[in-house]
Formats: C-alpha cells, structure tokens, sequence
C-alpha cells in the first residue's frame, strides 16, 4: 500500500500527502490509498486533526479522466469524500495549483480550507460534457448559495483563491510571496481548530445557502434560464442546472443520488466522450512526434508582425495580450496610421464592454509600436508576415527578411494557402521559416495552424509551437498543401453548400441543417458576415469555379451584410438576415446552366453532403500526412471554425457513424451528382472495408 499516499505525523496532525504527477488525479489508487489514510488517521489515537496536501505542482486537478472509458473501481468517489466529511476529527484541505472538478470536491467534503494565493479551483465538468459528480452540485449550492454555484458550474471557469475568500469557500489565505507556507499554515490551522474547539463544519449539512432560494424558486429559474441561453445543443449544463435544483428542493442524501444519475447518464453518453477526446486531442496536438527530445524553443521576447491589415492588428494584439512587445509594420504610412487606430479601438471596445479602465487599454496599446519600414525587424526574435495573399509580394517580404532579421529569428508567414516551401526558398535560410496561420479574428480565436515547411527546423517549429501556446493559442502542426488543414477542408465543403444550392437546397435550409447540427451560424450567415468578396477574390487568383453561386453574387457588388446584400437581405443597422425572394431565380438560372436538375433537397442531405465531404477531405489529408493524426482535424475544425464541441470534430464524427455509413453515402451522391471529389478517398474506403476507424489513427 502507500504508494501514492503517504502520512505524515506533525504535532499531532496527521498529513496526508498525495502525490500522483503531473495534475495529482484521483485516479483508482489514490481513492484507495486517501480512504486507507484517512481511516488510519481518524483511528491514531495520537492524531487529533487532519491535514490534506499534494505534493508537486497542484492539488487533486479532479477524476482520473482516462478511468471514464473503464468500469467504475471502487472506492467510489463520492463515498470516499463522505467518509472524509464524517471524521469526527477536523480536516483541513490545503489547496494549491488548480483544486478542480473531483479534487475541487473532496475539498469541499474537508471541513476547512487554506489555500495558497496562487491558487485557483473550480468545477470545469461541463467542459467534459459532465456535471460535478461527487457532490459538487450538492455542496457547493449549500456553501455559496445556488445562483453563484451555477455559474460555477455551468460555466466550468475556476476562480481565484482571492475570490474564494469573498465567497466564503475558502477560511484562510496564504501569501507565499511573503514567505508563506501553505503545508504549515495549514497544519497551524488544523491545531487552532483543535484548541479553540472550532465546531466542525460538514457543507453537507449546511442549509442557510439555500433556504432563502426554496422560497423563491422563480428566481433560481429566471437565473437558470439566462445561464443556459447560450448552451444550446449540449446536454451537460441543463443536467447541472437540474442538479443544483435538486439541492436546493431535496435532502442531501437523495440529492447526491441523482446527482450520480446525471453524471452516469452524462458520462455513457456521446457529447461527453466527445468531449472528452477533445480534452486529449488538444494536448496530443501539441506534440510533434520525431521532435529530438533535446530540442527547446528559442526565447520570444520581441516580435515583429508584417501588414497592419485585420490580419495583422489582431496578430498584433495576440501578442501584446500575453504581455509580448509588438512591432507592426506597414510600409504604407495610412495603413499603419489605420491599423493602430483600429487596435486601440478594439482594446476600448473590450474595455468599455467588461468594465476595464482607460489604464488597462494604455498598457496594451504601449506594448504594440508601429513602424513604416522593415528595418524595424532587426532586433525581433520572431516575425508573423501578415500581408494579403500575393505569392510575388510574399517571396520580396522574405527576401528582405532574410537580410535585415537577426541571425536564429523565426520568420512566420500567416498564408491561409500559399506554399510555405516556395516563400522559404525565397531566403538562404529556409530552416527558419515556418507557417504560422491565425484566425479572423487573430485576438480572439484560438486556433494556430503551424505550417511546417520541407526545410524547416525542428528549432522553429518548436519555437513557433511554444510561443503560440505562450499567448494562449492551440497550436496544431500541418503540413504544406494548398489551404492545408482547415481551408482544404473548407473548399471542400463550399463545393457541396453550392451543389446543394444549385439542386434547390435554400441558404435558409443549408443554414438551419447546420445549426440543427450544432454550428453557432451556417455557412451562408457566415459568408455574408466575413465578405462574399474575400473567398471570391481569392478564387479568382488560382482560377477556381467551385463557387458559381458566390461568385455570382459577388459579381453583382452583393459582399453580403457590407453592402446589406449577400445570401441574405439586411436592413439598415441590421445583422438578422431577410430571405431575398429573388436569389431563388438567380440560383435557378445558374442551375439551368450548369444543367443540374432542380428538387426538394431533404435536411439530412445537407447534413451529409457537407459534412462528409468534409470527412472525406480530411481522409485524404491524412493519407498524405499533411495532418499527424485524426484527432489534430478534429482540434483545427473545433478551434478554428467553430465546429460543435459536442460533435468532437468531423473525424470523431465519422467514427461515430460509422466508416462504411460515410463511404456508402458518398458513393450514393456522388454517383447521383457526378461529382468525382465526392468518392470515398482509399482510406475512408479501407476503414469501411475494415470496420475501422479514424480514432485508432
Ligand atoms: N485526468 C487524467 N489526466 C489528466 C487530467 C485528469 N483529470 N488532467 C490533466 N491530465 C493530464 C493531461 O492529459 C496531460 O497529459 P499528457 O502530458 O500525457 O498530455 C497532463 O496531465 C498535464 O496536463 P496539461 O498539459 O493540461 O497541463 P497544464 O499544466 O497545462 O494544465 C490542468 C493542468 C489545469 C490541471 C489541466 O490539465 C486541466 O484542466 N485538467 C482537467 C481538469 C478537469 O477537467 N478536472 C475535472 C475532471 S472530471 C471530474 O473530476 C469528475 C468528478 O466530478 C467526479
């Protein structure tokens, strides 16, 4: 025994000290050991408080998540942090790095809390698709109240040990700045609750929390109901909801049984192991498989960014968010003049939004400084090349960059598609060069496609990889192709939103089969926000005519809601899109054209003409390597273009499908269509003849 739990005796406390890297999960065995040592302590006669601490980096970061896909061990979870609430001795939780999700719970069995300063805890479940499932929607109602405990739960954000303080969740505060100790605080407090008889404080047992919300239900209700406005298509924040309703109307006891229902329910069901591969996806993105292990990431502490265009500003802003000086350069003089304009406007936006002062919109504008000549590059450790897609343009930029950057700078082009090899091969040091391509809008979303050229080194691609996760991106490592992951995908599915509209599917009914699927807009809303004109003139440039539709409107001046005209109407001021009565006969016209026989396109056609496409595309991709793995598509479609979380990605999507489902349908359409990119790629073709899937991939 005693393997990952160990006690130690001080003044007669009893430490428990767990000690699980890296995040310390409540894994099977440390159940085990916490319950076999909480036990022991209680029965020492010598002991007469106890103390919970971890070792290394954090305390309990909540259940071992790779124990959801195995039968349940017990001890179970909820019954180990009852028999931690009943000890008729005190225990003391000492919370450090982040106490989340189950670690968040067993701190709220303890009986008193001392956390360090640094400290942050929460209940992040739903972001699993999950609720807290060992008591945390029991508890936690019951100590702060149940208005403040769904947001807690519904959001899923930790909080700071400071605001833990004010709320009450946590009794004491240790500065470590000051030379604190949290492991003799919170033996010190253990041997204060000893001698000054501190009544022992079972959360399960409190109910002033609550009682004042028992009789005033429609008010928890009208809460409940903003908290869930924006969760629309998952499952997990309703059952939260019903559960911390569940506290305030049941006993704790009975509340604590359903509680495990939902979270049983939740855990067996596909939005949580949908979510939940995320959670993995997201961490194995980040790796690069034949990366020598002695690499490291150059340091970034200036940066350079080329183009003070959208791009670039918010490229910009990236940076000086995480607290990186930025350079924007523009040659042309207005264009800077704008671009920093627009970057101090954006930051007073922000400000003026969430309650930031003029101070905090200071401090981030100093740190980006404009420049009108490339010279300004000499002295950055990395430089994002953010100019409008223009090979010629970009090969001249590189050329430049080569003579006037510092010998080991990274030198990053932002192309959404261009060939990262071409543009390396416009500098003698090809090595350096790699693709870093953010998304619109760069402040904001969260995705970094990292382009990894022929020639570049494994040292910039690290550092690229580094300083991307640094500002609080998630990079996923691609190959070059053209449009590379996400784009190529992209296109992919343009040509079937177009084919579905030339048959007679409606934007209105491609967009409602793509929100009923669980995107936030459809991809017509989204072509008229973001500007017909920008895939249009970028489909003039390598002669595509996968978009006749698009490209008619765009022809017609109709950029959609720029111009208040695209796939949809838009009245003055307005961004709710009006169905246009007479884009029927345009689309018609083009149809008639092209030959395509018009009819009734049913909503499950449109779910599968786009969403397998997509599919499709993302098998070929991985048959050329240009993605690592299937699970990297899935990170780059949730990250970067707002695929339902709920769904895990289109690859994920498939395997839940099925291969054989996906490869005979596609056969079916495009059979019916004669359109030969809707042909199962060989390895969509080989899972279905095998039964296998993209997630073994
Ligand atoms: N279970 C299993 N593995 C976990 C884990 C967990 N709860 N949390 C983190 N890990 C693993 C990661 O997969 C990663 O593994 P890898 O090195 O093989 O890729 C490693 O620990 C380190 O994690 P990060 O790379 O994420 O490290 P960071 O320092 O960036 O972040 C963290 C640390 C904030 C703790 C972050 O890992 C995190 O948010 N973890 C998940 C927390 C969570 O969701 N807890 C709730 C779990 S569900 C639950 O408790 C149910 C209960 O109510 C019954």
């Amino acid at each position: 025994m005693a393997q990952v739990v160990g006690i130690e005796i001080e003044d007669g406390v009893a430490v428990i000290v767990a000690d699980n890297p890296p995040v310390n999960a409540l894994s099977a065995d440390m159940r085990n050991e916490l319950m076999w040592a909480i036990e022991t302590a209680e029965a020492d006669d010598d002991v007469t408080a106890i103390v919970v601490h971890c070792a290394g980096r954090t305390f309990f970061a909540g259940a071992d998540i790779r124990e959801f896909d195995k039968p349940p061990a017990p001890p179970m979870l909820p019954d180990l942090i009852d028999r931690i609430e009943a000890s008729s001795k005190p225990v003391i939780a000492a919370l450090h790095g982040t106490a989340l999700g189950g670690g968040f719970e067993v701190a709220l069995g303890c009986h008193f809390r001392v956390a360090v300063a640094s400290a942050k805890m929460g209940l992040p479940e739903v972001k699993l698709g999950l609720l807290p499932g060992a008591g945390g929607t029991q508890r936690l109602p019951r100590l702060i109240g149940p208005q403040k405990a769904a947001d807690m739960i519904v959001s899923g954000d930790p909080i700071p040990a400071g605001k833990a303080l004010e709320l009450g969740i946590v009794d004491e505060i240790v500065d470590e700045g000051s030379g604190g100790d949290l492991r003799a605080a919170a033996v010190a407090f253990a041997k204060k609750a000893v001698v000054e008889e501190l009544p022992i404080r079972r959360i399960s047992q409190i109910d002033d929390g609550i009682a004042a919300a028992r009789s005033d239900m429609a008010a928890f209700d009208e809460h409940a109901a903003g908290l869930l406005a924006r969760k629309k298509g998952l499952d997990a924040p309703r059952a939260c909801i019903d559960s911390v309703k569940n506290a305030i109307l049941l006993p704790f006891a009975e509340g604590l049984v359903k509680e495990r229902e939902f979270f049983m329910e939740l855990k067996n069901g596909v939005q949580s192991a949908a979510q939940r591969h995320l959670f993995f996806a997201e961490r194995a993105a980040q790796r690069v498989d034949d990366m020598p292990k002695d690499v490291k990431p150059g340091k970034v502490d200036k940066v350079a960014v080329i183009g003070a265009g959208t791009m670039g500003g918010g490229i910009a802003m990236a940076f000086a968010n995480a607290g990186i000086a930025a350079t924007l350069i523009d040659v042309k003089a207005d264009a800077l003049e704008r671009g920093l304009a627009t970057i101090r406007k954006n930051y007073e936006r922000t400000a003026a939004r969430s309650g930031k002062g003029e101070d905090w919109v200071n401090e981030r504008v100093a740190r980006i400084t404009g420049a009108d000549s490339l010279q300004a590059v000499s002295d950055a450790d990395l430089i994002v090349e953010a100019v409008f897609e223009d090979m010629a343009l970009k090969k001249q930029i590189f050329g430049d960059l080569d003579r006037l950057s510092k010998p080991g700078a990274v030198l990053a082009t932002n192309t959404s598609t261009l060939d990262v090899d071409e543009i390396a091969a416009a500098t003698g040091r090809p090595e350096s060069v790699v693709g870093m391509h953010f998304f619109s809008p760069a402040n904001v979303m969260r995705l970094v496609e990292v382009v990894r050229g022929a020639k570049t080194g494994f040292e910039a691609l690290s550092t690229a990889i580094a300083v991307s996760k640094q500002i609080g991106k998630v990079p996923v490592t691609v190959g070059v192709c053209h449009g590379f992951v996400g784009n190529r995908m992209l296109y992919a599915r343009t040509r079937q939103v177009e084919r579905a509209m030339l048959e007679g599917g409606s934007p209105q009914a491609i967009d409602k089969a793509m929100t009923d699927f669980g995107f936030a807009m459809g991809p017509l809303a989204v072509s008229d926000l973001a500007g017909i004109d920008v895939g249009w003139r970028a489909r003039k440039q390598v002669g595509s005519t996968i978009a006749p539709v698009a490209d008619a409107l765009a022809e017609m001046g109709r950029f959609g809601q720029k111009t208040g005209r695209g796939f949809y109407l838009y009245s003055e001021g307005s961004r709710r899109g009006e169905p246009d009565p007479d884009l029927n006969a345009l689309i018609a016209g083009i149809a008639a054209e092209k030959g395509v026989t018009r009819r009734e396109v049913p909503e499950t056609e449109i779910v599968e003409r786009l969403i397998f496409a997509m599919v499709n595309e993302g098998a070929r991709i991985l048959e050329e390597g240009i993605a690592a793995r299937s699970s990297d598509i899935d990170v780059i479609w949730v990250f970067g273009y707002g695929w339902p979380v709920q769904r895990g990605g289109p690859m994920f999507h498939a395997d839940q499908v099925g291969a054989g489902v996906v490869a005979g349908r596609l056969s079916e359409l495009a059979e019916a269509c004669g359109d030969e990119t809707l042909q199962p790629a060989p390895l969509l073709a080989k899972l279905a003849a095998d039964g296998g899937t993209f997630g073994k991939l």
